[in-house]
C-alpha cells in the first residue's frame, strides 16, 4: 500500500506532528509511506491513503489545505490538525469536523486525531493591543491557553496519532 503523509503548516507545529508520525509507521510498518509538505504533492493517484495535516485557521482546515481536500477522491484519508484552542474543546472538535466534512462523501475517513500547538507570538502581541471587548482580546484565560499550547505536541501525543494511523492502515 502507498501511502502519502501530506501537510500545510505555517509555523512548524503541523510539520512537527506529521514527521513524527511519519517516524513511527516507516520504522515499525511494511508499509510505502512518503511524506511532502501540501504544495509539493504532483501526483494524488499514485497513493492508496493520505494522511492530511492541516493547522486550524478560523475553525477549520487552513486555505491551503481545504483546496487541497476537495481535490481528493476515492481514497483511505486519515485526518490530523493542530490548533491554539484545546483539542477537547467543541471549538477543537468542530475544527476536525469541518476538515472531514470535506472528504468524508467521496473517502472513507479512517481517522482524525487533533492536538495543541504554539500560536505565533506575534499573533498573541496583536491580540495584546485589542480593546477589550474585541472578541479575539487577550484574558488571563487565554493567555494561560497560549502558554500550554507552547507545549505542544509533544511526544505523547506524536505516538497516539501515530497509533491510531499505524493500526487503521493495517489492519484488515
Ligand atoms: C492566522 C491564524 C489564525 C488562527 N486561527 C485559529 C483558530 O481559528 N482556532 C484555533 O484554535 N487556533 C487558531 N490559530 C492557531 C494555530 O492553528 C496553531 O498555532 C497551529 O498549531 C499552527 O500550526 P503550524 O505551526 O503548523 O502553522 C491560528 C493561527 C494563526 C496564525
Amino acid at each position: 500500500m502507498n501511502i502519502l503523509i501530506a501537510y500545510s503548516s505555517k509555523t512548524g507545529n503541523t510539520k512537527k506532528l506529521a514527521m513524527g508520525i511519519y517516524n513511527n509507521i516507516y520504522e515499525e510498518c511494511d508499509l510505502n509511506v512518503s511524506i511532502k509538505p501540501i504544495d509539493e504533492v504532483k501526483c494524488i493517484e499514485d497513493y492508496d491513503a493520505i494522511l492530511i495535516g492541516y493547522w486550524v485557521d478560523k475553525g477549520g482546515p487552513n486555505k491551503e489545505a481545504k483546496e487541497f481536500m476537495k481535490r481528493i477522491k476515492n481514497k483511505r484519508v486519515g485526518i490530523f490538525a493542530t490548533l491554539g484552542a484545546y483539542p477537547d474543546s467543541n471549538h477543537g472538535f468542530n475544527s476536525l469536523v469541518k476538515g472531514e466534512d470535506l472528504l468524508k462523501e467521496n473517502n472513507e475517513i479512517i481517522g482524525k486525531y487533533i492536538c495543541q500547538g504554539a500560536v505565533d507570538s506575534n499573533l498573541i502581541e496583536a491580540f495584546k493591543k485589542l480593546d477589550s471587548n474585541n472578541y479575539h482580546a487577550i484574558t488571563d484565560e487565554k493567555l494561560r491557553r497560549y502558554k500550554i499550547a507552547k507545549l505542544h505536541p509533544n511526544e505523547a501525543e506524536i505516538l497516539s496519532a501515530s497509533i491510531l494511523f499505524k493500526e487503521r492502515l493495517t489492519i484488515v
